[in-house]
């Protein structure tokens, strides 16, 4: 028999499938030919600084923007099939949540409205918003309304969370508990995807870290990856001939190379041994640089290599 069971077809589909998607806002390329494929189970952050298109991403994601070229799919349909058929739950970084009601009010319509509704206290107390249930919504503090912006997202049983941004405004605690619960959604095996800026955040949550930079993914790894390449060490030296690539790119602990005449930079994780092995190539480096790397500076040499890459 090779038939196989629905279940296991399901599982072989990717969560969310990005396939070469972009979207620009006049000269700005907010999302840069995104390639992407998120698994079931896992809890992923976006990671990047203002402006690097995270939000632009998501939106996509969600069906709320329109690419201008690409595919994205979730469970293999469009957004908007995926999200009607309730499998979605998402926490935006703006927008307005209705006014003219209830906390409790709003989470009841959205418990109502959800295929999978979980009990209405259950939503409110997870929150931490059970005490502020009779409150007017247009009456609430930033960090009020980020708490019941996470009561709806998690209103109901979904297979995706998208999250954006989630933690803004939230004091320390309320930071806890909502990461608490995130995590308890995705041992329960639900994917989390969740833009952040802030490195600790991702590294603390997400077990597969995406650094985004001009709407472009630069590197996707575990947070340990990922930080090992954020603090990589640069390494720049003259050659006096050409430079032999392919030599060079053999180089142990070499992350990124880039030669540009007889000027060889690279990024490397261990930049003594990288050293050491230019040396044992039998080539003489003139004016050898070695320089630490901040996880902003990894972000511009990052870029700066594939811009690089690219333009050749
Ligand atoms: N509606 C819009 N009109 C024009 N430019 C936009 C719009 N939305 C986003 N951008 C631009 O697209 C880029 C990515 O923005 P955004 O996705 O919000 O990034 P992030 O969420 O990572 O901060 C930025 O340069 C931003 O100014
Ligand atoms: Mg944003």
């Amino acid at each position: 028999m090779t038939t196989t069971a629905p279940e296991a077809t399901e599982a072989k589909t990717a969560v969310v499938s990005f396939d070469q998607v972009s979207k620009a806002y006049g000269d700005v390329r907010a999302v840069d030919g995104l390639t992407l494929d998120l698994h079931p189970g896992e809890t992923v952050a976006l990671l990047g600084p203002n402006g690097a298109g995270k939000s632009s991403a998501l939106d996509l994601l969600l069906g709320l923007r329109t690419a201008d070229s690409g595919t994205v799919r979730l469970f293999g349909r469009t957004p908007q099939a995926a999200i009607a058929a309730g499998r979605v739950g998402a926490m935006l970084q703006t927008g307005g949540l209705m006014e003219e009601v209830t906390v409790e009010e709003l989470v009841r319509l959205v418990c109502a409205l959800h295929p999978k509704p979980y009990p209405v206290t259950e939503v409110l107390s997870r929150a931490g918003i059970a005490s502020i249930a009779g409150r007017m919504v247009n009456k609430l503090s930033g960090g009020q309304e980020q708490r019941v912006r996470f009561a709806l997202a998690t209103a109901g049983a979904n297979d995706l969370i998208v999250l954006d941004e989630p933690t803004t405004g939230m004091d320390v605690t309320a930071r806890k508990a909502f990461w608490a619960t995130m995590r308890d959604q995705a041992d329960q095996g639900r994917t989390v995807l969740f833009a952040t800026h802030y490195l600790e955040e991702a590294d603390a949550i997400a077990d597969r870290v995406l650094v985004l930079h001009k709407g472009r993914i630069l590197a996707d790894g575990t947070a340990a990856e990922i930080k090992a390449r954020a603090g990589a060490r640069r390494i720049s030296f003259e050659l006096e001939g050409p430079a032999d690539e392919e030599a060079l790119r053999a180089l142990p602990f070499l992350s990124t190379l880039d030669i540009s005449g007889h000027r060889v930079r690279i990024q490397s994780h261990n930049a003594d041994a990288t050293v050491h092995a230019v040396y044992g190539l039998g080539l003489y480096p003139r004016e050898l640089e070695v320089a630490g790397l901040g996880l902003e500076q990894a972000f511009v040499a990052i870029t700066e290599a594939e811009e690089a890459r690219t333009a050749c």
